[in-house]
């Protein structure tokens, strides 16, 4: 996993709780390189999850939800640190169908270790997008908050409604739905 998604959960835990929460978190874990990440190193995944229980037992919060905590924050990092991809794109739907064909295939020539989710595309309509995550990580709660920070990133004038199913198949897929009614 990139160092990126590393410095910004420290950032987001600094920032949402307090310097000293990220800290005693790091500490708690008792990770090989004691929690200095550079954005462009990569690390294991395993770190991440570690990193993601040991906050939950300081903050009772379970960690789905601080998952899409951490989706919701990441979005917005993303829109300051990479404009170029929201270039002439003026819908969440739209965006979100760039993420597979567009959008990680730029991270994968920026960072050709990223190891990337997949979002397949089931159907698309003017007002209505299904994709499918599928990953062996299993982050379907980060992509949850990072497609609901980018619906509410695009402001639209029409609600977007985001709907969620777990799918009964092997590599747990997630499938979301995204709904645009005037
Ligand atoms: C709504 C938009 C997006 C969604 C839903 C999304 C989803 C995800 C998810 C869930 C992961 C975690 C890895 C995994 O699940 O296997 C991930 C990783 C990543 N994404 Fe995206 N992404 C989005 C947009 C972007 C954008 C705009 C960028 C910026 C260039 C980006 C760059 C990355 C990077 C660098 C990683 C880390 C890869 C690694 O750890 O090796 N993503 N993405």
């Amino acid at each position: 996993m990139k160092g990126i998604v590393f410095t910004k959960f420290i950032e987001m835990v600094e920032a949402q709780f307090s310097i000293d929460t990220a800290e005693d978190m790091i500490e708690a874990c008792d990770l090989p390189n004691g929690g200095a990440y550079t954005s462009v190193g990569t690390y294991d995944h395993q770190e991440m999850v570690a990193l993601l229980v040991q906050l939950s037992r300081m903050t009772g919060k379970p960690v789905p939800d601080l998952l899409r905590a951490y989706g919701n924050f990441l979005f917005g990092q993303f829109v300051q640190l990479y404009p170029v991809f929201f270039n002439g794109v003026t819908s969440s739907l739209a965006f979100v169908g760039l993420i597979d064909g567009v959008i990680h295939v730029e991270v994968l020539k920026l960072y050709p270790d990223a190891q990337l989710p997949r979002f397949e595309t089931l159907s698309r309509s003017d007002d209505e997008l299904k994709v499918v995550y599928r990953s062996d990580r299993h982050l379907g709660d980060l992509a949850e908050g990072l497609l609901e920070a980018c619906i509410a990133h695009f402001g639209e004038q029409a609600s977007v409604s985001l709907k969620r199913e777990n799918l009964e198949e092997p590599g747990e897929p997630v499938c979301f739905t995204m709904t645009r009614r005037l």
